[in-house]
């Protein structure tokens, strides 16, 4: 369904690796009191039963497809933020792992495994109505009927500082060289393939978090969002 229900209040926050869009996302869903989305992983969750099933996605990418339509993804609302579950199974902590981070692209690049998790997306905005939804499509191909619409961006360097800083915290290896390798190699397949590329929506409001604090850029995109709906947050 891509007209909005009368009950939907979507904001979407779209841009590339390392921006700030899930930290932000999850934090403005908190302050406005909405669900949060987090798309980037369901692509990870595609990515990461690929590997555990030892499918080539470059010689066998229909059998990618196959697997993202008959694996189930399923958030755990009651947690925060939501884990997921494919087919049942929790795959949240090999989310951020670097085989999985280096392989993800290439899912999120074919188009049938796009349509399954674009119309999985927009079946949660019905089932989750008022909703921050963040990745690369949202405002433009999932919710183009958003309420309010953002993209984040900031320079490759300290996109890469952010994303060591993440991984750090959750105790994973970190080489600075190689995330920085990683997002720009990411950001040339994001923003080039034909389905669901990497864009800036015309009516989204951009932002350059670089040399911004997070808690700026929070204040920031909830100032917005208030001006834009009024009491419906
Ligand atoms: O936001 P992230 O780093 O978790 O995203 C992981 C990958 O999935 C990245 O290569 C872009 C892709 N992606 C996408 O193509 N469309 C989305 N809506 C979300 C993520």
């Amino acid at each position: 369904m891509t007209t909005a229900t009368p009950d939907q209040l979507i904001v979407t926050i779209d841009g590339p690796a390392g921006s700030g869009k899930s930290t932000l996302a999850r934090r403005l869903a908190a302050r406005l009191g909405l669900d949060f989305l987090d798309t980037g992983a369901m692509y990870r969750a595609v990515a990461a039963k690929a590997i555990e099933r030892g499918i080539d996605i470059a010689e066998e990418p229909y059998y990618v497809v196959e697997l993202a339509r008959n694996c189930p993804l399923r958030f755990d609302w009651q947690t925060d933020p939501p884990r997921l579950y494919a087919r049942g199974s929790d795959v949240t902590d090999r989310l951020r792992d670097s085989d999985v981070a280096g392989l993800v692209s290439d899912v999120a690049a074919i188009g049938a495994v796009r349509s399954v998790l674009v119309e999985n997306q927009r079946r949660i905005g019905v089932e989750h109505p008022r909703l921050v939804t963040e990745g690369r499509d949202q405002g433009s191909i999932v919710f183009p009927h958003a309420a309010v619409k953002f993209y984040l961006d900031a320079s490759p360097a300290v996109r890469a500082t952010r994303r060591a800083e993440q991984l750090r915290e959750m105790g994973k290896p970190v080489q600075l060289q190689n995330i920085r390798q990683n997002i720009i190699e990411r950001d040339r397949k994001d923003s080039s393939r034909p389905d669901g590329p990497l864009i800036c929506p015309d009516d989204a409001i951009r932002i350059d978090t670089s040399d911004m604090t997070l808690d700026a850029v929070l204040d920031l995109l909830e100032q917005n969002v208030r001006v834009k709906v009024g009491t419906r947050v």
